[in-house]
């Protein structure tokens, strides 16, 4: 069938082929369907939605319009586990969550994105780290993920081809709010690495991609049963961003939140508590933990007896970083020249925050972009931020700005104070996980 021809069908309302799908998705990959074609389609999809078998066609179809990636010759002793979250701010559970895992027996082969929108990317932090190399070669990959049991870089362009081309497509035509499609694209790509599981971390909250609770909800389900459909067992968890999840944001201030974590320096806290149960869902999903007790436990020993931490000392170090980046990390990460406290207006407790504000506050003083492709300054960001429920005073300020200059500091002091809500009365945190979907 001509491509007009399907994108006049969907744009009608009739529903495509598995046939039809894959063919279109095979002309995206290799060129021969043009982008006006590829945006008529999106917004047909986005108009008319898509049922279960149309969007199990799509996720396959991108996900075999690449590589893919086959771990079954290596024999390896536990499974093929990753991670995939929708992102948030100071949400850095990848930089944990990898080296974690693999110390708990699983292989984590995590292939992350950079920045996007108020969002922090894991590569952006990783490359605060000097050295580090996030586009290793296929056979170090390979071997890391055997050996170390995790290695986390950045998208070959050998895998899910069609993904890059359509989503790029989709930018630029306003349909990147559309379940099917969006579905489709995070799990092509996440499926296309050979995993025997995956565990979706959902955002729910005023940081998180999707606008609504109930349209965070219809995504997590939309992806557990497309990627069920697709041979992947896929769990979701709908995790809390209606604040920042880390006390920090900012790159090289992420990394070193890790590997406070890591090193059992913290052992409290919102981004300990959501690893964790990320974590053991993965433990259960990849059959290395038969109760949650058990996959606690597990995770327990793996941070008291250091090998979660050695993992991400393994991984950095083989991955082109400082070999002796664990115990000297203040000297390798950079500094930003200004560190200010900046103070709520009146004392009083945190009752909210606009998490998506406070994200763009970090790529304003320099570390997110605002152009595709542009520097960013991995020492900029906020640290010892407030949390709901926390009284701030004189004493306690609502955060400390890292930035280049007195005057970036002196625009985001003014943004935080405007978009952190502080009053008398005493507030209820919102709860960290607001749901699981099996
Ligand atoms: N992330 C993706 O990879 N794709 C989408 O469509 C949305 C978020």
């Amino acid at each position: 069938m001509l491509p007009q021809e399907l994108i006049r069908r969907k744009r009608d309302g009739e529903e495509l082929s598995s046939t039809q799908i894959r063919r279109f998705v095979a002309g995206i990959a290799d060129g021969s369907i043009g982008d006006g074609q590829i945006g008529a389609f999106a917004m047909a999809v986005f108009l008319n939605d898509m049922s279960m078998d149309e969007c199990v066609a799509l996720t396959t179809s991108i996900r075999d319009s690449g590589g893919t990636l086959d771990w079954r010759g290596l024999d390896l002793p536990g499974p093929v586990l990753d991670k995939h979250s929708t992102g948030g701010v100071g949400d850095l559970v990848s930089l944990v969550l990898g080296p974690w895992i693999a110390a708990c027996g699983g292989h984590v082969p995590m292939i992350s994105g950079r920045g996007l929108g108020h969002t922090g990317g894991t590569l952006d932090k990783l490359e605060s780290i000097p050295g580090y190399d996030i586009t290793p070669s296929n056979a170090t990959f390979r071997s890391l993920v055997e050996e170390v049991g995790v290695a986390i870089i950045g998208q070959t362009g050998s895998l899910a081809t069609a993904d890059k081309r359509l989503y790029g497509v989709r930018d630029v035509t306003a349909t990147v709010e559309s379940i099917p499609l969006i579905v489709a694209s995070i799990l092509g790509k996440k499926l296309a690495c050979g995993l025997d599981a995956l565990v979706m971390d959902v955002k729910v909250g005023s940081g998180a991609f999707m606008p609504t609770p109930a349209a965070s909800r219809e995504l997590a389900e939309a992806i557990v049963a497309v990627a069920g459909c697709a041979g992947t067992p896929t769990t979701a968890l709908l995790t809390d961003m209606n604040q920042v999840l880390a006390s920090c944001a900012g790159n090289a201030l992420e990394v070193r939140e890790a590997i406070a974590l890591l090193t059992g320096e913290v052992r409290e806290g919102r981004l300990f508590e959501v690893s964790r149960e990320l974590a053991c869902e993965m433990l259960l999903a990849g059959n290395l933990a038969d109760s949650r007790a058990q996959a606690l436990d597990r995770l327990d020993g793996a941070l008291r007896s250091g090998a979660a931490a050695e993992r991400f000392a393994r991984m950095i170090a083989s991955l082109g970083g400082p070999a002796d980046f664990l115990e000297r990390h203040d000297l390798y990460l950079p500094h930003a020249p200004v560190t200010r406290a900046v103070h709520a207006p009146r004392a009083g407790v945190v009752q909210a925050m606009d998490t998506r504000a406070l994200g763009m506050a970090v790529v304003e003083l320099g570390g997110g972009r605002l152009q595709a492709g542009a520097a960013i300054d991995h020492a900029v960001g906020l640290s010892r931020l407030a949390a709901i429920g926390e009284t701030v005073d004189d004493k306690r300020p609502l955060a400390l700005i890292h930035a280049r200059c007195e005057t970036d500091a002196e625009r985001a002091s003014a943004r935080l104070r405007e978009v952190v809500t502080v009053a008398p009365q005493p507030v209820v945190a919102p709860s960290l996980i607001h749901g699981v979907i099996r």
